[in-house]
Formats: C-alpha cells, sequence, structure tokens
C-alpha cells in the first residue's frame, strides 16, 4: 500500500463527506465521483462530476484511486464493475447488485439464509397487486423494487386504498408488496467485517422514523431477548456476502421476533452518533476494513448517544446555540424538503441524562 493511499468514493454525499473527514487523519485522500456539481463532497476533496456511465470519466477517476467504494448502493453496477477493471474496490459490487433490489435482498435473506422476514409478493401487473394485496389483509407496503431510499418510492397500501386509481399512476414499474409489520421498534445492526472475515459491531442502535425518514437514533438500545438474534442475522449476511467495509441491517421487533428489513452496503445514518459516540466511527472503520488495516474499537466512548437528523433545513439556532454538549453537523447541501441537511450528536454517561439532553436538543432543534 501506499504511504498515503488515495480513495475514491463513488456518490458525492454526506456519507462521503463524513468518511474524508475521519480519513484524513489516517494520511488518506479522497477523490468523489457524482453526477451533480454541487454533491457536498465536494466541499471537503476533489470531486469528478460526470454521469455513472462516462466510461472516460470512470476511468480518470479509478486511475487516480488506490482503492474504491461508495456512498450509495443506487450506483449503477456497470459502473462500478468498470471501475473493480481498474482499481480496488470495496465491497464488491456483486453486493450492489442484491441491495439495488428489494427482492432480490429479500429473496436472499429468506431463501438462502433462512432469515426471518415480513410476507412479501412481488408485484409486476394489476393482477398481481390485488393477489399480493389480498394475501396481506389489505395492510402493506407497496415498494419499487428499485432506487427507493427514505421512504421514497413507497405507498401505504390499507382497506382504504384505491388499487385501481394507484396502479394506474404507477404502472410500468417493478415492486414488492410487503405486509406491514406492526412493530415495537425498529433497530439496525452495525458490522464492520474485513477480508479476513474478522468482524466488530457497534451497540445495537435504536431508531425512530417520521414518513420513512430516520429522525433520531438512540444507542444502546435497551437489549431484549431478540437483541442477541439481531447480531446473529447481521453476521450471517455479512459472511454470506463475503463483505468488506461495514455493513447495516435494519430490523423491525416485535413481541416475540425479529424481522429484517433491508440491508444498507454501507455506512449508514444510525451509525452517526459513532462520530462522536464511540472509540473509532463506523466512517473510519468501514475504510479500515477495506483498506486491510486492523479494525479500530467500536466500544462507546461515554455509555449512551443519539443523534438527531434535520430534514429539508438547518436549524435556525446554528452556531448560536449555547448547548455546550450538542455536536453539529453541517453538510453544506442546499435545503430541500424532506432532504437530510445535517445531523447533531449527543453523548451521555446514563440513559437518564441522555433522555434529558435528547429533551432539550429536540427543543432547541424546535426553537426558530
Ligand atoms: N413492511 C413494513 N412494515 C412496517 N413499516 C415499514 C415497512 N416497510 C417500511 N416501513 C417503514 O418505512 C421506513 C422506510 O422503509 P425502508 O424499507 O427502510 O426503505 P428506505 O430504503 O426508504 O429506508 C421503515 O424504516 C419503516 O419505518
Ligand atoms: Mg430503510
Amino acid at each position: 500500500m501506499n504511504k498515503f493511499p488515495t480513495i475514491g468514493i463513488l456518490g458525492g454525499g454526506q456519507l462521503a463527506q463524513m468518511l474524508a473527514l475521519d480519513g484524513y487523519p489516517l494520511g488518506f485522500r479522497f477523490v468523489f465521483f457524482d453526477p451533480t456539481k454541487d454533491a457536498c463532497a465536494g466541499l471537503v476533496g476533489k470531486l469528478i462530476v460526470a454521469d455513472y456511465n462516462n466510461e472516460i470519466a470512470l476511468e480518470e477517476f479509478a486511475k487516480q484511486c488506490d482503492f474504491v467504494t461508495y456512498d450509495f448502493e443506487n450506483v449503477p453496477v456497470s459502473a462500478a464493475e468498470f471501475v473493480a477493471k481498474n482499481t480496488q474496490i470495496f465491497p464488491h459490487p456483486s453486493v450492489l447488485e442484491v441491495a439495488q433490489d428489494r427482492l432480490k435482498e429479500k429473496v436472499l435473506f429468506r431463501e438462502q439464509l433462512n432469515l426471518p422476514v415480513g410476507d412479501f409478493y412481488a408485484v409486476d401487473s394489476y393482477s398481481e397487486l390485488l393477489f399480493a394485496v389480498k394475501s396481506c389483509g389489505n395492510d402493506g407496503f407497496l415498494k419499487t423494487r428499485r432506487m427507493g431510499y427514505d421512504g421514497k418510492g413507497q405507498y401505504r397500501i390499507t382497506a382504504k386504498t384505491n388499487l385501481k386509481e394507484l396502479w394506474s399512476q404507477i404502472d410500468g414499474g417493478s415492486f414488492i408488496l410487503e405486509k406491514a409489520v406492526h412493530f415495537n421498534r425498529e433497530v439496525s445492526v452495525i458490522i464492520a467485517r474485513n477480508a479476513q472475515g474478522e468482524h466488530a459491531f457497534y451497540e445495537l442502535c435504536e431508531n425512530k422514523h417520521k414518513q420513512g425518514i430516520l429522525t433520531t437514533t438512540l444507542v444502546p438500545a435497551v437489549a431484549s431477548e431478540n437483541s442477541p438474534k439481531a447480531f446473529e442475522y447481521a453476521q450471517k449476511i455479512a459472511d454470506k456476502l463475503n463483505y468488506v467495509g461495514v455493513l447495516t441491517v435494519e430490523m423491525f421487533e416485535t413481541d416475540g421476533c425479529l424481522f429484517i428489513n433491508e440491508m444498507a452496503p454501507r455506512v449508514h445514518n444510525s451509525g452517526h452518533w459513532s462520530i462522536e459516540g464511540a472509540v473509532t466511527s463506523q466512517f473510519e472503520n468501514h475504510l479500515r476494513a477495506g483498506l486491510g488495516i486492523p479494525l479500530g474499537s467500536t466500544a462507546m466512548q461515554s455509555g449512551y448517544a443519539a443523534m438527531i437528523n434535520w430534514i429539508g433545513e438547518i436549524p435556525s439556532v446554528g452556531f448560536t446555540s449555547k448547548e455546550k454538549d450538542v455536536h453539529w453537523h453541517i453538510y453544506g447541501k442546499q435545503n430541500r424538503p424532506g432532504r437530510k441537511v445535517g445531523h447533531s450528536t449527543v453523548v451521555a454517561d446514563n440513559a437518564e441524562e441522555l433522555h434529558q439532553k435528547v429533551v432539550n436538543l429536540a427543543k432547541l432543534l424546535g426553537a426558530k
């Protein structure tokens, strides 16, 4: 390995930005590739702006990089494969192939790994939609198989939904209908794994969403009888995929059961707390795993942490905040409804203190 390896990131959003910010102290350099010229990672490193099918630009990018990784899973597999011919890439592009398609992902979990997932049906026609909705007892989520994120491309289905009208609006795509899981809570497991199969878990994260977008993460999630299974499932998935890097697995927890919802082959919003809350952040460990240097400790710095997302706009309190305990992360993106533009983290020594800090922070963020 070069003394100062250059790492390329396909996708130049806030995950790429935070990977770089945590990689610079290790001596790494960064180049980002993104089709949009104001991609926010460009604020912290060199940005190549080109479409993912532009092989000349991809080659120029790959030649500058000792290693390449991704900041989101919807990078075309063909682009990742092309880059893989010119340099080292992690995780393997075949992982994207599965993670980009909700149906393939669910089939991997249920058929190949025998892991619990909620009922699901492939939907490519109106008659398949009718059959699936009936089988789900009129209680489900219709989702595009591809390109969905932050709740986009999803339609809640209930007995009141006018299916004919819905289908006339969306006909033409490939969908999956998932039976609604009436969960008590949502959790995620973040695992870092290297090519030798060595791995490390972060504490279990408890996640709250609004309209399909993550709003808050609390760590560690209060342990339940299901918690050990969460780690076991994530490890099975990572081992099966021969996974290299950080992998996140989202799950729904009901009274007696854990259902796997989806995986993200990358660092994840529910792991942002690890920047201040863990000895080694998820970003640093993703890079360590990919470059084959020993994984850092995933232990928590203080016992507890929470992260609150800023969705749509940067809170007006900004830098004038007198909250000394709060860590601010402003990504440098334009405000837009439903868009993640930043987040804040608090850490604490015990659960009560964390709760109080979260309440205070929520008030502060709400304050105009
Ligand atoms: N089958 C389901 N049952 C209950 N809630 C669901 C289901 N599918 C999605 N949701 C809710 O919507 C959120 C976003 O859906 P998800 O499948 O994770 O898609 P995305 O890729 O947009 O994150 C979930 O975190 C959960 O809160
Ligand atoms: Mg999700």
